[in-house]
């Protein structure tokens, strides 16, 4: 069995809550643990004609039969994760949330730190999700941990425990990184980045989860690039130039409009190298080619075929899982083939 992470390769929104939905779905891990910075992220999870928008919960929630986990490395915002209890109700995701006691807190006075600093609202666009304030406090070793939090007392799990056993007893965990690549605090456009690191090794420390015991590590890009808020994008597009190709998109969290770029195939190597990538999964490649829900590898365009083999070709790592559409049917997945 096989512990993977599957991370983000750039500005985040990849389409990483479909690849998840889709990999639990067909592998049915055991554990799906979240890892990443916090709240601030946005995974749109499309499942039996419903659309979610997760922020903390894990984004295999679908398959029912798994326990969801938050790492200690990430940042928690109680109201945030009760709001999705209920909004997930049928998919018992209370009744099977577990949650480090290591894990610190979001309070009303990081979010509002967030919002009203200057430098993080309007200099960097930040999320105003009251992350970087919670992750300053942490390294200040000044904020409340998961631990000392009555209300999440009975969801109080020790992750990083849990995660190891199922490992070391040959079940199937699966570590959800939030951001991307290019967001990271170390690797990404300082000082345009988020409040973290956002590469694989982060988090499977995020999970207490030691390198030597990762198989695979999944890289979700888009085709084509998007990036909210701001710092540079070198192969940004215009915004009339995204319309007239039909990619203008949302932000799950804050609405923002996403500034659109080219595929950067400079930042893919790095990402790659950078998260130690065994796979990479592509999202949205309807959107760039006319391939809407295709499930058949044969079935795609020449065009298509050597856009994939020219990712495949430049960073050495094979695609494995092609999304032609939202729908977790409207996926190719050639891991039997190529791994
Ligand atoms: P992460 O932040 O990486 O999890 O991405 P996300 O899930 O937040 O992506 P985003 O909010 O940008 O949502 C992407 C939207 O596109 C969602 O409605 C997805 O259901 C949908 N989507 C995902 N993959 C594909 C795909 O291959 N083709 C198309 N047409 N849509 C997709
Ligand atoms: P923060 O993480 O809220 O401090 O935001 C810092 C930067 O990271 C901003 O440019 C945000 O738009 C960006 N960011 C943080 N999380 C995500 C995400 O999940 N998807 C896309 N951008 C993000
Ligand atoms: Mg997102």
């Amino acid at each position: 069995m096989t512990c993977s992470i599957l991370v983000g390769g750039a500005w985040g929104d990849e389409g990483k809550g479909k690849c998840i939905t889709y990999l639990c779905s067909n592998d049915k891990p055991e554990i799906i643990a979240r890892a990443g910075v916090g709240p601030n992220a946005g995974h749109s999870v499309e499942f039996n004609g419903e659309k979610y928008g997760l922020r903390l919960t894990p984004s295999g929630f679908v398959h029912t039969d798994a326990k969801l986990m938050i790492g200690a490395g990430v940042l928690v915002n109680p109201d945030v994760l009760f709001k999705e209890f209920e909004d997930l109700k049928k998919y018992n995701v209370k009744e099977r949330m577990c949650v480090d006691p290591r894990c610190a807190i979001i309070t009303e006075d990081h979010i509002n730190r967030d919002k009203s600093s200057e430098h993080l609202s309007k200099k960097i666009g930040s999320t105003g999700s009251g992350c970087g304030p919670a992750n300053s406090d942490r390294v200040m070793r000044d904020i409340q941990i998961a631990r000392d939090t009555p209300e999440l007392e009975e969801y109080l799990t020790d992750v990083s425990l849990a995660c190891n056993e199922a490992i070391d007893n040959g079940e199937e965990v699966f570590i959800e990184g939030s951001q991307g690549f290019a967001l990271s605090l170390y690797y990404g456009s300082f000082p345009y980045v988020t409040s973290k690191d956002t590469t694989a090794s982060t988090f499977a420390a995020d999970v207490g989860v030691g390198p030597t015991k990762v198989d695979e590590v999944i890289n979700v890009f888009k085709s084509y690039i998007s990036r909210v808020g701001e710092g540079p994008f070198p192969t940004e597009m215009t915004q009339e130039e995204a319309e007239r190709q039909g990619l203008e998109e949302y932000g799950v969290v804050t609405g923002r409009r996403r500034r659109i770029g080219y595929f950067d195939m400079e930042l893919a190597k790095e990402s790659c190298r950078i998260n130690g990538a065994t796979q990479i999964a592509l999202t949205c490649v309807d959107k760039l080619f006319d391939c809407a829900r295709v499930q058949d590898y044969d079935e795609l365009s020449g065009e298509t075929k050597r856009f994939i083999d020219e990712i495949q070709a430049e960073t050495g790592v094979p695609v494995t899982i092609i999304s032609t559409g939202p729908d977790l049917k409207d996926t190719i997945d050639l891991r039997k083939e190529l791994l």
